[in-house]
């Protein structure tokens, strides 16, 4: 349906990366749906012009920002303020029903059945679940609504300074008066919850049609190998389960950097991919009597180093 779409948000180019990957992996599940990227200014021509071979529509939007820094120092995400943002999705009143997805959201499966759900539908926030979750939800274009939510932000400001705290007050009858309007957890899997309540993970975490990187550490801020598929980044952060998070690079880094580099031509730009052998050769620097102490611990890296790939490699090397 033409006047149906899917719906992100970047005001910078690193979620600008996160609107890409998004994109295609809406695009990769044949989306009947338009796909619509609102950005900031701030956004890097490059950048928004990769957007546009993804989306249907790039639109320009003011940056609403909270300001609410009491709020979110709660959080500890002084960043989220212009998360208010988001509320421009209520202006796209060309279309009938929107389905607003984060930057830092990737799909797994086709989702176009989110369509047939009401205003405003949404997951359970797994931290507090009579809350829901503002990184996927169904909604409705129209400037009436949108009036009244900046009205809202105006008369009573927001409990955790971002979007969700707005509009789990604005939509607040969420918890109680619609179980239709609760969306199943599997169309916003966050990373938070596979590490809380890893059992339920294990049983229906194959499931999940729609994952959320949700938190400080979103996936480019890692590097990655593409050669040895392997990534780095500092592991006390680490909290998006490794399958999930090489999803995104293997998505990112085949289909959304090619269209970067094109941008870019020659002008430096930081893909986030390391080029050559450098990931590998850090990995000269454990020693392989520790590599082999670490296997049989079990604590093989099997994205990495003791990935299948490389495993396979070694083999096809002495087979030669
Ligand atoms: N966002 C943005 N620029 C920012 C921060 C956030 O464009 O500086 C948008 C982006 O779409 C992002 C969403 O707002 O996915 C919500 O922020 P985030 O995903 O970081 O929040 P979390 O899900 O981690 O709480
Ligand atoms: C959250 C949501 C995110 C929202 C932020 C600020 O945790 O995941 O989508 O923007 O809170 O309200
Ligand atoms: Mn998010």
């Amino acid at each position: 349906m033409a006047d149906q779409a899917f719906v992100t948000l970047a005001t910078n180019d690193s979620y600008a990366r996160g609107a890409m990957v998004l994109g295609k992996s809406l695009r990769n599940h044949n989306t009947a749906k338009k796909l619509v990227a609102l950005i900031g200014p701030h956004v890097s021509v490059q950048c928004k012009a990769v957007l546009q071979r993804i989306f249907d529509e790039v639109r320009v939007v003011d940056v609403l920002d909270s300001g609410d820094t009491a709020h979110l120092a709660m959080m500890k995400r002084p960043d989220l303020g212009v998360t208010f943002t988001k509320l421009h999705c209520w202006t796209l009143t060309h279309y009938s029903k929107c389905v607003f997805m984060d930057a830092d959201t990737l799909v797994l499966s086709n989702i176009d059945e989110l369509f047939d759900r009401k205003e405003l539908s949404a997951a359970p926030d797994p931290g507090w679940p009579d809350c829901f979750n503002s990184g996927v939800f169904v909604c409705c274009p129209s400037m009436e609504t949108y009036d009244k939510l900046v009205q809202y932000c105006t008369e009573h400001g927001s409990f955790d300074g971002g979007d969700q705290g707005i509009l789990n007050g604005f939509f607040g009858d969420w918890a109680t008066a619609d179980i239709s309007k609760h969306l199943p957890f599997i169309y916003n899997v966050s990373s938070v919850a596979i590490y809380t309540y890893m059992p339920a993970f294990k049983q229906f975490g194959g499931n999940a049609k729609v994952v959320h990187f949700l938190g400080k550490t979103k996936p480019w801020n890692y590097t990655f190998d593409p050669k040895a598929k392997r990534l780095s980044g500092d592991a006390h952060e680490a909290t998006s389960h490794p399958t999930f998070l090489m999803d995104w690079w293997m998505l990112y880094s085949s289909a959304v950097v090619p269209l970067l580099y094109e941008q870019y031509g020659d002008q430096p730009f930081n893909s986030g991919c390391v080029k050559g052998e450098s990931l590998e050769a850090q990995a000269l620097l454990i020693s392989s009597e520790e590599r082999r102490e670490r296997w049989e611990q079990g604590q093989a890296d099997y994205l990495g180093l003791d990935s299948f790939e490389n495993i396979q490699r070694k083999l096809d090397s002495f087979l030669k």
